[in-house]
Parts: C-alpha cells; sequence; structure tokens
C-alpha cells in the first residue's frame, strides 16, 4: 500500500442495498398480499405529500436494468429484501407463485452478473393477514415468520448464501408501536412493544437453524441500527440520559442476541417510568433466550450518525458541569434528514460491537446520506456532499479494521433515490437518481466514486 491510499482487505465485499417495499411497487400486482406498510401509507396524514409504495422504483419491472447498472458500478454484492406478502399472501399457507418467480429470477439476474445476493427476510412489510391477528405483538407471527423462513430458503438456498433475518427491530419496535411514525402506527404502547421487540428476536432465533438446514454452507445474521450514543455534557443528567438511549435503542437487542438476556437497567427504567408493569413482561417463554442467543455468522450493522443525549429534566442536586455539547457550526455537516455527519461514529460502533459483544464477523450493511442534488443543465448529478461523507465514512470504516474489527464488507445505502418511509420521495439516499415520473435512472457522481473505490478496494488520497 503506498503511503496515502488507503487499501481494504483482500476479499472485502462492496455492495448496496435496498428493501421491498421501498424500491418494489407492484402493490397489488400478481397475486401479492397486502402488506402494513400499504395500509399505513394509504391512510392519509401517515406519510409526507401522501406518498405511497404503489410504485416506489417500479423495481418489480425495471429490476434487469438495475442489474445492468449495479454491474457498471461494479458492485460485488447487493443486500435486497423479499416481501413476505408477495411470497405468502396471508403471511402463511399458500405460496403466491408469480412472487416466488419474481425472486427466482432477481438472484438468478445477480447471479449471472457476478453480484453476490443478500437476503434480508423481513424490512417491516409485515402481512397485513397476520397484523390482523395482533401482528408481532402475537407469538403466532413469530411461529409464521418461520414458515415464510422455510418456504423461501427451501427455493433460493441453492443460490443465495447470505441470509439477513431482521432489519433493525429496535425501529420496528419503537417508531412503529411507540412513535407511530411507521406502521402499524401504535403509539405510546409499550406493553405492545415490548411483546413486538421479543416476537421479532424469537422469529430470528427460530428462523436461524431453519435456513441453516434448507440453505447448506450458508451465513446466517441480523441488521442492527446502531448509533454512537454520547451525552451532551458529562453532567449527570447527561450520562444518564445517553445511558438509556443506549439502552433502549441498541442494548435491548444486542444482549438477548449475544446471550445477555434483557439489560435489567433498561426494563427499570420503563417499569419507573410507569410506562409498563411487572405484570406486562409476560411474553419470555421457557428456552426462549436460548433461541435468541443462537451463534450468528456475523452481525449487520446500519449506521449513518450519532445520537448526542441531552436530559430534558435538570434535578435539583445536580450541580454537575453542564458545559452542554454544541459542535461549532462550521466544524458540523448535517444531512438533509438532519442527522449529523460524524464518521467517528461508525469507528466507535464498530469497535464495541467487536471488542464489548465480540461480534465474530461484521458487515456494514447499510451507511449513507441523504442529499437532494438532482440533475444540472448538463444532465449531470454532481452531488459532491455524498462523496465527501461516504469518504468520511469509509476511511473511519478503515481505522476499526486496523484496530483489529473483522469487518468483511460495506454495503452503500441505498443504491437507488426511494420510498423513504415517513418522509415518502422527499429524501433521496441512493447513488442512482431516479425520477419517480418518467422512472429514468440517472447515475449519480458518487456512483463514480464508489466504482472506483471498488476498482481499487480503497481509497487514493484526497
Ligand atoms: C433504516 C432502514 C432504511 C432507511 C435508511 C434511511 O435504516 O431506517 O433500514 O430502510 O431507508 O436507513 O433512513
Amino acid at each position: 500500500m503506498n503511503n496515502n491510499k488507503i487499501s481494504f482487505p483482500e476479499n472485502f465485499l462492496w455492495g448496496a442495498a435496498t428493501a421491498s417495499y421501498q424500491i418494489e411497487g407492484a402493490w397489488n400486482e400478481d397475486g401479492k398480499g397486502l402488506s402494513i406498510w400499504d395500509t399505513y401509507s394509504h391512510t392519509p396524514g401517515n406519510v409526507k405529500d401522501g406518498d405511497t409504495g404503489d410504485v416506489a422504483c417500479d423495481y418489480y419491472h425495471r429490476w434487469p436494468e438495475d442489474i445492468r447498472l449495479m454491474s457498471e458500478i461494479g458492485l460485488g454484492a447487493y443486500r435486497f429484501s423479499v416481501s413476505w406478502p408477495r411470497l405468502l399472501p396471508e403471511g402463511r399457507g399458500a405460496v403466491n407463485p408469480a412472487g416466488l418467480d419474481f425472486y427466482d429470477q432477481l438472484v438468478d439476474g445477480l447471479l449471472a452478473a457476478g453480484i453476490t445476493p443478500f437476503v434480508t427476510l423481513y424490512h417491516w412489510d409485515l402481512p397485513q393477514a397476520l397484523q390482523a391477528e395482533g401482528g408481532w405483538a402475537a407469538r403466532s407471527t413469530a411461529e409464521a415468520f418461520v414458515e415464510y423462513a422455510d418456504v423461501l430458503s427451501r427455493h433460493l438456498g441453492d443460490r443465495v448464501k447470505n441470509w439477513i433475518t431482521h432489519n433493525e427491530p429496535a425501529v420496528a419496535v419503537i417508531v412503529g408501536n411507540l412513535m407511530g411514525h411507521h406502521a402499524p402506527g401504535i403509539r405510546d404502547d409499550m406493553p405492545t412493544a415490548l411483546h413486538v421487540g421479543h416476537h421479532l428476536l424469537l422469529s430470528h432465533g427460530w428462523a436461524v437453524p431453519v435456513l441453516r438446514h434448507n440453505s447448506p454452507g450458508s451465513e446466517v445474521g441480523i441488521a442492527l441500527n446502531m448509533s454512537h450514543s454520547v451525552p451532551a455534557s458529562p453532567s449527570q443528567a447527561d450520562l444518564q440520559a445517553s445511558r438509556k438511549e443506549d439502552g433502549f435503542w441498541t442494548r435491548w437487542y444486542l444482549d438477548p442476541l449475544f446471550g445477555r438476556g434483557y439489560p435489567a437497567d433498561v426494563l427499570a427504567d420503563i417499569i419507573q417510568a410507569g410506562q409498563v408493569k411487572e405484570s406486562d413482561i409476560d411474553y419470555v417463554q421457557g428456552g426462549d433466550l436460548q433461541a435468541i442467543a443462537v451463534p450468528l455468522d456475523f452481525i449487520g450493522l446500519n449506521h449513518y450518525t450519532r445520537q448526542v443525549a441531552r436530559s430534558q429534566e435538570i434535578p435539583e442536586e445536580d450541580n454537575s458541569p453542564r458545559t452542554v455539547f454544541q459542535p461549532e457550526e462550521d466544524d458540523v455537516h448535517w444531512t438533509e434528514m438532519g442527522w449529523e455527519v460524524y464518521p467517528d461514529g461508525l469507528y466507535h460502533v464498530l469497535g464495541r460491537l467487536h471488542f464489548e459483544y465480540q461480534a465474530p464477523k461484521i458487515y456494514i450493511t447499510e451507511n449513507g446520506c441523504s442529499f437532494s442534488d438532482g440533475p444540472d443543465g448538463s444532465g449531470r448529478i454532481a452531488d459532491q456532499r455524498r462523496t465527501d461523507y461516504l469518504r468520511g465514512y469509509l476511511k473511519a470504516a478503515h481505522r476499526a479494521i486496523q484496530a483489529g474489527v473483522p469487518l468483511a464488507g460495506y454495503f452503500v445505502w441505498s443504491l437507488l433515490d426511494n420510498f423513504e418511509w415517513g418522509h415518502g420521495y422527499s429524501q433521496r439516499f441512493g447513488i442512482i437518481w431516479v425520477d419517480f415520473q418518467s422512472q429514468e435512472r440517472k447515475r449519480k457522481d458518487s456512483s463514480f466514486f464508489y466504482s472506483r473505490v471498488i476498482a481499487e478496494n480503497g481509497l487514493a488520497s484526497e
């Protein structure tokens, strides 16, 4: 390696990520069943500008063109999710042949292009039929998930050798059942949220052996969102705020997955806050925690920014320094989602996953930024802020590798501009521009930057 070039390990995997509801469209085509996101986005007021995923990137019909773009960029891998109700319209039982064909052809197309498929089973689009039975708050949905995992992996397990059971259970739990900003849109219901979280993790633990059995030689993991949580100041109040935020968003999932059970401090926090009673904690049955702690081949890390935790109230007796941390405006950059650009956060989170939790192998399964730069008069898309963001985070990832973190690959979020959940199409994360009227795709400058990174397996000096 010459001294001003950063080189990643040999065989480091370079990919891009997407998710079914955010790109596929064809919401009611070819026998697909309803998902909770179809229901949620069709409910007025839930999504900005009344946007829905009805058409999205029309990927259901345009995926061959998108594979060609993946090849042109030079991707070695592609992470996508399967729409459960496109495969099992009622969530269990009858299989939709057209749904199976779609994913069959997609996987074959990727393999023919020399692109390794990474398949996420659940990226939040639960069959509406299962929501009608209680959704993830019901243990029966965890059982249905195993049936879905069995059907899917029996069919694709000869060709798909990298499986991700769930995407960001914390977001599904908190944003979907406490904040109400994601499907199914439940607000402030902590007992339901805890049941949902447990059944998501339980379904993961039950599905891992099924995937391994149906897909010999495969590697199985889960994708977790982890921000780097820091206190705004060294005051007791802010330290407590950071512990609570890190506990509820991160440790509540990491600890059980790594055999430590649910963190007692977090449970104490929510009981003390009156959000849940001891009697509500009735969802853990014998063997559950052992199932959830099934050893994994890798952890997928979805990382975008850091969280600076500030206590809402300062106890009288707390006279510790409140030198609240305020980054100098001109030193800090923010994406259009309002997320701070803070690459060191990735370095810290990667180190924590490996050194504190002994994660055996890590993929960055999502990292990217929202900037709406579009075509200029010449048609070029000069999204320099995205290139700068990616460069900074890739350097942080490389520092983590040098520190001994077993990072095996990186998937940029996202391949395409797509449906950004409650934000609709107002936030653009793609390295490829999508004109949602014409469905034209256009590579952004950042995609050419990413092509060079892939070709050189590293970063040239700035
Ligand atoms: C997530 C989801 C993606 C988002 C992306 C940008 O991490 O929230 O996995 O579906 O679109 O992260 O918010």
